[in-house]
């Protein structure tokens, strides 16, 4: 990978630190995403050259196909049944590392997997770091039966936390509704800001038709912050004093 914009360096930068995570015999969970593609190179190299024997899950059908494709087995995540770390990106990242993710419409095989790991490590360029979540837009997953009501669910609960927000956008891939993974649809938040992650995460959870929302909150153990000269910044997560 040569002549990389600044972008995909950090990005890279940010993918080679997660991999050199990896030990023989792990069990790894593969993100979705730009970043993530890096990522599967990198892994697919040191597997190459190194001989190490791991257990792969992926968390998107693209994600897996680029895997077979550089040479790796990829494993159905249930035939593994727990992963030791999954590595993969964020659409932002916040100081406690909660995360919007879901950008690539993958974010429930990715909640699922890294819901099944040990540790959930994020790699992502520094243009990913946010005070505050929201500028992104929040992706939701519905099902396509009465997928109006809840939409309809879904703006009651944001008229109740006070989240204001622009047009609701049923995502669009080529001029129809984006399909995803599971065959279901997703509608984008345009919320500017969350100032209280929890309650809308947990309002939309509790909505019928809701499959699974883009907040990772509590999930992620370490972020990668890559920058375009190759260095890498580690953010940890801070400790929850009980
Ligand atoms: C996929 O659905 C997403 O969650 C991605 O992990 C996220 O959008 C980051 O993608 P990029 O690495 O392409 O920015």
């Amino acid at each position: 990978m040569t002549d990389l914009s600044p972008s995909d360096a950090a990005k890279d930068a940010a993918a080679r630190a997660a991999v050199a995570l990896v030990r023989d015999g792990m069990r790894v969970g593969l993100g979705t995403g730009s970043t993530a593609v890096f990522m599967v190179h990198r892994l697919a190299e040191r597997v190459r050259a190194e001989g190490l024997r791991l257990r792969l899950a992926a968390t998107s059908r693209a994600t897996c196909d680029l895997a077979r494709q550089l040479g790796l087995t990829i494993e159905d995540l249930d035939d593994i049944g727990w992963l030791d770390l999954t590595i993969d990106g964020a659409d932002e990242i916040d100081p406690d590392l909660n995360l919007i993710k879901g950008g690539g419409g993958a974010h429930l095989r990715e909640k699922i997997t890294a819901a099944a790991s040990d540790r959930m490590v994020v790699i992502a360029d520094p243009g990913k770091v946010v005070e505050t979540l929201g500028a992104f837009h929040l992706p939701v997953e519905v099902i396509p039966f009465g997928w109006q009501t809840t939409r309809a669910h879904v703006q009651r609960l944001l008229e109740s936390l006070d989240l204001t927000q622009r047009p609701m956008l049923t995502r669009q891939r080529d001029g129809r509704d984006f399909v995803t993974d599971e065959g279901n649809m997703i509608l984008d938040l345009s919320l500017e800001a969350i100032p209280d992650c929890r309650a809308l995460s947990n309002g939309l959870s509790a909505i019928p038709g809701v499959v699974e929302h883009g907040l990772f909150l509590g999930m992620c153990d370490l972020a990668l912050i890559g920058s375009p000269d190759g260095g890498v910044i580690e953010l940890a997560r801070p400790e929850v004093v009980e």
